[in-house]
C-alpha cells in the first residue's frame, strides 16, 4: 500500500494551543465529544453538553468514565473450549455529573431550541479548561449569553468542576438552573465491530441510594457481577446579587434547583463540584465521607484554586514533554493534543493503565494491550519517569493474576500476561489475536529494560520487576522447544505476532527476537542478582522457587533462538509459513473493502500475504543494532507494499524505519497519518474514542524517526535530521539523572544540558559529552 491519503480536510482552526470550534455541527457532533473529552487518567469525561443533547439518534454518546472500574460478564460462546478468557471487563459509562439545566420563562435551553446568534468551544492546553460561550435567544427573544468552563483537575483524580455563567442580556426575569446527577446510564453495544463497544445491553450500575440536601447531593451505585460501588457526588455554589431560592425537586435523578429573579445585565454564576470515589480505592463505607470531605475542600478553595493547579501542573508537562516545530502549524497542533490527550488518559496511581481509548470512549472495552509497553510508556518515560513506573507497578499489581492465567495455559510455572485486561484477566475472547500474542510478555520486559537502563532505578528492579522478569522467562523456556528439523534451535510455535492478519503461525520473527532478548536480560539480571544482590536473590528464588537449571536454560534457550532469515529473498520472513502464501490481491480490493477485517472472514485474511501492521519492522525498530541498515531496507521494501495500516499502530513504526534508511518522504508521510489521527478522523472511528498509542506513535516519529534517538547497551544515541518541509524542531529528553534538549535545524543539532552533572551519548557515531549548563552545536550526520 502507499501512503496517498495523506490527511483529511481540517475540521478545527488551527491553532498551536486550543482546538476551537466555531460552529456547533450535528454531522460532526460525535466525533467532537471525543475531541473535547477531559480526563485525568482517572475521571474521563466526553465533551458532551451539560444541558444535554437533542439531536438525532446515532450523533452522540453521553459518556464518563473511571479508569479501572469495571462490570464483568461470562463471555458467551457459541463452542466452549479449554482456557477460552471466561468473563469480558468492560469499562462503565458511570453516573452523568456533567448535567445543568437552564430554563427561562419554561424554555429548556439547549442547541435545538431558540435561536443560538453565538457559539464558541475552546480546549485550551495550556489551561486545562473546556470553555463553550453562546449567546442563546429563547423564542420570546430574551437573550442571556452563557459561558460554561469545565475542568477535570489533574492534581486530584477524584475531582472535576463546572463554573456556569448566564448573563440576561435583555430582560428581567425569572432563570431557573438546574444543577444533577444522573445515576441511570448504560455502556454502548458494540452492534458487529469489535473496535466499538461492549455486550452489555442493560443497565448495570444499580442505584443503590440517593442523597439529597440543599447544594448537595449524590448517588451510591453498584455494579452487578463485581460488586464494586460507586459514589459520585456533587456541591453546588450559586453566586448571585440577585435573589434566589433553592429547591431539591424531586425527580429520577438528583438534583439542586435554582429559581432566580435575574436581572439584565448582572451575571449569575454556580459552580459545581463534582467527585467520584469508588470501593475499588477505598472501604465502602468510606466513600460518602470521602466524596463529602473532598466537595467541602473544593468549595472552600473555589473553582480559581482549580484553575491555578491545573495551570501549574501543565506549565511543567509542557515543559518536559513539549515538541515544538517551526514551519507547519497544523502539526505543532497535532502533536500537542496527541501530548495532552495522554496524560490525560494515563492512569498515575500505579492500580490502573492506559486504555486503548483512553477515557474518551467505549471502543475496546477500556482494555489496556500492549500498547501501554511498546508505544505510550516510552513517552513517558522519557519525559516523566515517574509515569512509567506507575504503568510498570500496575503490571506488578497482576502478576498474580497473569501465574493463574499461565497455569491455565498448561505451564506449571511462571506467569503469561493476558492481551487484553483491566484487572488482570485475560479477556480477550478470540484467541487467535488475542492469547495467542505471547509477545506481550516480552514486550512489558522490553518496557522494564528500557525503563531499569534509562532511570537507573535499580530499586524498581529488585523490589518488583526481576519477579516479572523471572517469572515471564519462565514461560519462553516452557513454551519453546528445540526442534531436530530446524537444526535443534530453539522454536516457538502457533503463536501470533503484532500483526493480527497473519494468526497462529510457528517462529513468527518478532517474537522469536523479543524472546531472545527477554532470556538473555532474564540471564543477566539473574547474574547481576547473585553477584550484587546476594540477598534479594536468595528471597526472591524461594519465593518463585527458582532453580539454578532454569537460568541456565534461559541462556541456551537464547543462544539457540531460532531466528528466521530467507536467504534467498534476504529479508526476514514474517514467520515459518508467511512467503509460502500467495500476496493479497491489492489491485482489486476497492477502497471501501479497508479495513480488511470489517470486510473478509479472518482465515481469508489469514491465508494471504497481507498485514494489518508493522511485525518484522518492529523489531527492526525495537532491536534495532541486531540488525544492519541494508537487512531494515530490504524488509521495509518488502513489507511496505503488503501492509495496510489498518491498525492505527502501523504508520508510526514505518515512519521510523523510513527515517532511518533515509527515505525521507516516506517518513514524512506516515507521520502525517499519525499527528492529526484523531483531529482529523483520519481512521474514522475517532467518535469512538481517541487512538492512544498512535498518539504516542507520534512522538515517537520525531524523537526515534526524525531525531534517530536510540538506546543500545545503555548508550544514548541521536541521529537527527531536518524534515524538508520544517524550520526547526526541538524537544527535552530525561536520562537517568539528566535532562538535555535537542533542537535540530538547518544550522545543525544543538544539544544542551538542561539538568544534571554530565551526560555522554553520541551524535551519529561521535561521542559527546556535556557538562552541566553546556551547549554544543554539530553538523547533521545523515
Ligand atoms: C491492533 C493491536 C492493538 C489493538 C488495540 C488492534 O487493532 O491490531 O495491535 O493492540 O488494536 O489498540
Amino acid at each position: 500500500m502507499t501512503t496517498d491519503k495523506l490527511y483529511k480536510q481540517r475540521l478545527y482552526p488551527l491553532d498551536e494551543w486550543r482546538i476551537i470550534e466555531e460552529k456547533f455541527d450535528v454531522e460532526s457532533n460525535y466525533l467532537d465529544e471525543t475531541i473535547f473529552s477531559l480526563g485525568n487518567g482517572y475521571i474521563g469525561m466526553r465533551g458532551n453538553f451539560e444541558e444535554g443533547y437533542y439531536g438525532p439518534e446515532g450523533t452522540s454518546l453521553e459518556g464518563t468514565y473511571l479508569n479501572g472500574f469495571y462490570e464483568s460478564h461470562p463471555i458467551k460462546y457459541g463452542e466452549e473450549a479449554y482456557g477460552y478468557a471466561k468473563k469480558s471487563q468492560t469499562m462503565l459509562n458511570v453516573t452523568n455529573s456533567k448535567i445543568i439545566k437552564l430554563y427561562i420563562d419554561g424554555e429548556e435551553f439547549n442547541m435545538f431550541t431558540g435561536n443560538i446568534l453565538s457559539y464558541n468551544r475552546t480546549l485550551d492546553m495550556k489551561e486545562g479548561v473546556l470553555t463553550r460561550k453562546i449567546v442563546w435567544e429563547t423564542s420570546a427573544r430574551k437573550r442571556v449569553q452563557i459561558v460554561i468552563k469545565r475542568v477535570v483537575s489533574l492534581e486530584n483524580k477524584h475531582l472535576a468542576a463546572i463554573n456556569y455563567e448566564v448573563t440576561p442580556l435583555n430582560f428581567n426575569g425569572e432563570i431557573t438552573i438546574i444543577s444533577a446527577l444522573d445515576g441511570e446510564v448504560k455502556n454502548q453495544v458494540s452492534n458487529g465491530d469489535p473496535r466499538v463497544g461492549s455486550a452489555l445491553n442493560e443497565q448495570v450500575l444499580k442505584i443503590l441510594s440517593k442523597h439529597q440536601e440543599k447544594s448537595f447531593g449524590a448517588i451510591t451505585q453498584k455494579t452487578t457481577n463485581t460488586e464494586f460501588v460507586l459514589v459520585c457526588a456533587m456541591e453546588n455554589d450559586l453566586q448571585t446579587e440577585s435573589n434566589y431560592r433553592l429547591e431539591d425537586s424531586p425527580s429520577q435523578m438528583v438534583r439542586a434547583k435554582y429559581i432566580i429573579d435575574a436581572k439584565e445585565g448582572e451575571r449569575i454564576v454556580l459552580k459545581k463540584y463534582i467527585t467520584y470515589y469508588t470501593s475499588k480505592d477505598y472501604p465502602t463505607y468510606e466513600l460518602l465521607s470521602r466524596a463529602k470531605e473532598t466537595l467541602l475542600q473544593a468549595k472552600k478553595n473555589g473553582f480559581e484554586k482549580i484553575l491555578i493547579s491545573q495551570r501549574e501542573f501543565l506549565e511543567d508537562f509542557w515543559k518536559q514533554a513539549c515538541i515544538e516545530i517551526k514551519g507547519d502549524k497544523a502539526l505543532q497542533q497535532g502533536i500537542r493534543y496527541n501530548q495532552y490527550q495522554l496524560l490525560q488518559s494515563v492512569g498515575r496511581d500505579g492500580k490502573t493503565n492506559i486504555a486503548a481509548k483512553g477515557l474518551t470512549g467505549e471502543g475496546y472495552e477500556g482494555h489496556y494491550f500492549w500498547d501501554t509497553e511498546i508505544y505510550i510508556l516510552p513517552f513517558f518515560l522519557y519525559t516523566y519517569p515517574e509515569i512509567s513506573r506507575k504503568l510498570l507497578e500496575y503490571r506488578y499489581r497482576i502478576l498474580d493474576k497473569a501465574r493463574q492465567r499461565a497455569r491455565e495455559m498448561a505451564h506449571e510455572k511462571g506467569a503469561l500476561y493476558p492481551w487484553r485486561t483491566i484487572d488482570g484477566e485475560e479477556c480477550s475472547a478470540y484467541y487467535p489475536a488475542g492469547t495467542a500474542q505471547y509477545h506481550i510478555n516480552a514486550d512489558i520486559i522490553y518496557a522494564l529494560k528500557k525503563y531499569v537502563e534509562v532511570t537507573g532505578d535499580v530499586e524498581f528492579l529488585l523490589d518488583f520487576g526481576a519477579e516479572i522478569l523471572f517469572e515471564t522467562a519462565r514461560l519462553w523456556a516452557d513454551l519453546g522447544s528445540y526442534i531436530p528439523k530446524k537444526n535443534n534451535k530453539f522454536c516457538i510455535d502457533c503463536v501470533t505476532g503484532p500483526d493480527e492478519y497473519t494468526a497462529i503461525v510457528n517462529n513468527n520473527c518478532y517474537t522469536n527476537y523479543m524472546a531472545k532478548m527477554h532470556l538473555e536480560y532474564a540471564y543477566d539480571i539473574a547474574k547481576l542478582l547473585k553477584e550484587k544482590y546476594k540477598e534479594k536473590y536468595i528471597e526472591l528464588a524461594k519465593k518463585i522457587c527458582l532453580q539454578e537449571e532454569e537460568v541456565n536454560e534461559w541462556k541456551r534457550a537464547a543462544n539457540n533462538m531460532y531466528l528466521p532469515y530467507d536467504e534467498e529473498l534476504k529479508i526476514h520472513p514474517q514467520d515459518d509459513s508467511f512467503l509460502e502464501k500467495p500476496i493479497w490481491d491489492f489491485e482489486n480490493t476497492p477502497s471501501e473493502k479497508y479495513p480488511l477485517l470489517l470486510h473478509y472472514h479472518p482465515l481469508v485474511i489469514y491465508r494471504h500475504q497481507v498485514c494489518k501492521q508493522a511485525d518484522v519492522l518492529m523489531a527492526l525498530f525495537l532491536l534495532g543494532d541486531k540488525f544492519t541498515l541494508e537487512e531494515k531496507k530490504r524488509d521495509f521494501d518488502y513489507y511496505e507494499p503488503i501492509t495496510t495500516h489498518d491498525s492505527s499502530l502501523s504508520s508510526c513504526i514505518f515512519s521510523i524505519i523510513a527515517s532511518e534508511i533515509g527515505y525521507y518522504e516516506k517518513a514524512y508521510n506516515y507521520f502525517m497519518q499519525t499527528a492529526r489521527i484523531d483531529l482529523d478522523n483520519y481512521h474514522n472511528n475517532s467518535q469512538h474514542g481517541i487512538h492512544t498509542a498512535c498518539m504516542a506513535g507520534t512522538w515517537m516519529c520525531v524523537v526515534n524517526g526524525f531525531a534517530g534517538m536510540r538506546v543500545y547497551d545503555g548508550n544514548l544515541r541521536f541521529n537527527p535530521y531536518l524534515p524538508e518541509k520544517w524550520d526547526s524542531y526541538k524537544f527535552r529528553i530525561r536520562f537517568k539523572e539528566c535532562q538535555i534538549e535537542v533542537k535540530v535545524d538547518s544550522a545543525g543539532v544543538n544539544y544542551k544540558l538542561i539538568d544534571g552533572n554530565s551526560l555522554e551519548f553520541y551524535h551519529g557515531n561521535q561521542k559527546v559529552n556535556l557538562k552541566k549548563g553546556q551547549e554544543i552545536c554539530l553538523d547533521i550526520q545523515k
